[in-house]
């Protein structure tokens, strides 16, 4: 039941949720025996940084990506610290060096694009889909020239990109597609797994996702070329060339993106808990996207059929006009009825500072000249997101969220007046 009476917060009334909501936590009894029989072992990481047994890693790094080529169906799923450093490592496997550009979009987390300027490449930033803030396959397609090597699609907030649109695209041109699916483990599109319709995927353990370990990445590939350049970027693998006899990726600098036994463990148990700690979070989706369809200025993410959104994060998109009050507003009055709502998502990358420098330098580029008006107008006006649906036992307080909503909206025309444009 809407609530449309009551003085928003904002404007001195009282606040809907007056207590903060629980934060979401994933790990629970079984990841607490997982590490605790690691340490009783005494074996917290069994990586050698050197061609033999154990340049692939221990016991518990091997379980864990046999396990997750098995959940995703991949021949190759390899452990690393991070997506960070598995961005990295397949920006490499896919053969990015100086001066090759790769095709990311504007409206993701940093690390889509630093992983390219960390192999020497050139971002080029082209504009996202108005509908769901992943890159668009027609802008990737017109940016396509001499020097493209790789395209990262991003499969933002837990929702697919065009993913096999993309794979097709760069099947015809002879590109490396890799999809960064560090929000979107359990996602699906046209019946397929997030991840593994690029070349190579990249899931992320933080902390912040359904699934963690803390911190931690999954890269996950079928070419036994891409699996193996990433075995070697994770481990020292200059060192090992040689014994290995792996001559033609003798050029590969190595890191150490060595996940650790201890994390393994736990992020075993967490993968068998994958679709357990999904649901919730589908379930909350159903209800905030019926409960808001109400609402003619606001749109939620539209998912076909085919396709699986798992909402690592909501997304919701106003439309000012209609609404009558500014996104901006409109997130400070849920803030203050105490809705965990974040405006705008990230600054397009291309404005961050680094960006701005590489782009001088002809390091960094966007491909149109006239920018990326999708990505400026989720960033400016449009888009805000909610962490609702990772609160444990939110279900119950959907209702609550409607009527916040409810009530900021019925009082557009004052908080506007009072609060500015
Ligand atoms: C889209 C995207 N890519 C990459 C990353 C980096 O993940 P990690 O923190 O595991 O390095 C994140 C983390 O939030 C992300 O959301």
């Amino acid at each position: 039941m809407v609530i449309t009476k009551e003085k928003p917060a904002l404007l001195g009334g009282s606040k809907v949720f007056s207590e903060p909501l629980p934060k979401y936590i994933s790990t629970g009894v079984k990841e607490t025996e997982a590490a605790i029989q690691v340490l009783k072992n005494g074996v917290l990481s069994d990586y050698i940084g050197a061609s033999g047994p154990f340049f692939m890693g221990g016991q518990q790094v091997r379980a864990l990506e046999e396990q997750w080529a098995d959940y995703f169906n991949v021949r190759y799923a390899l452990s690393v610290n991070s997506a960070t450093s598995g961005l990295h490592a397949a920006v490499i496997a896919a053969g990015v060096g100086a001066g090759d550009e790769v095709i990311v979009p504007p409206q993701t987390m940093s690390a889509t694009a630093t992983a390219v300027v960390m192999a020497n490449g050139i971002p080029v930033f082209v504009d996202q889909e108005e509908a769901n803030c992943c890159i668009s396959p027609e802008a990737v397609e017109s940016a396509i020239g001499p020097r493209t090597k790789a395209i990262i699609a991003v499969n933002l907030f837990g929702g697919p990109a065009q993913v096999q649109h993309l794979r097709e695209l760069a099947d015809r041109h002879g590109l490396i597609l890799i999809e960064d699916n560090a929000q979107a483990p359990a996602g699906k599109h046209q019946g397929r797994w997030l991840g593994t319709i690029g070349h190579l995927g990249v899931f992320s353990l933080n902390c912040h996702k359904t699934i963690q370990c803390g911190e931690g990445g999954i890269v996950v590939t079928n070419d036994d070329r891409l699996a193996r350049r990433v075995a070697l970027v994770r481990n020292h693998g200059e060192n090992a060339i040689e014994a290995e006899n792996w001559y033609e990726d003798a050029d590969i600098v190595g890191y150490n993106y060595r996940l650790t036994e201890l994390q393994a463990a736990i992020a075993q148990v967490q993968l068998q808990r994958l679709e357990e700690l999904t649901q919730p979070r589908l379930k909350i989706a159903e209800a905030l996207d019926e409960g808001l369809s109400e609402f003619k200025a606001l749109r939620t993410a539209k998912v076909e059929k085919s396709d699986r959104h798992v909402y690592y994060v909501y997304p919701i998109w106003i439309d000012p006009q209609q609404a009558g009050l500014s996104r901006d507003i409109f997130v400070q009055a849920l803030q203050a009825e105490g809705c965990p709502v974040g405006g705008r998502y990230v600054r397009p990358l291309y404005r961050l500072p680094l960006f701005q420098r590489l782009q001088k330098e002809s390091k960094a580029l966007v491909s149109n000249s006239s920018g990326c008006p999708m990505a400026e107008k989720a960033y400016g006006e449009t888009l805000l997101t909610t962490t609702l649906i990772q609160i444990p036992g939110a279900i119950d307080v959907v209702e609550g969220f409607i009527a916040a909503v409810g009530k900021v909206l019925a009082h557009a025309e004052e908080l506007t007046h009072q609060k500015g444009k």
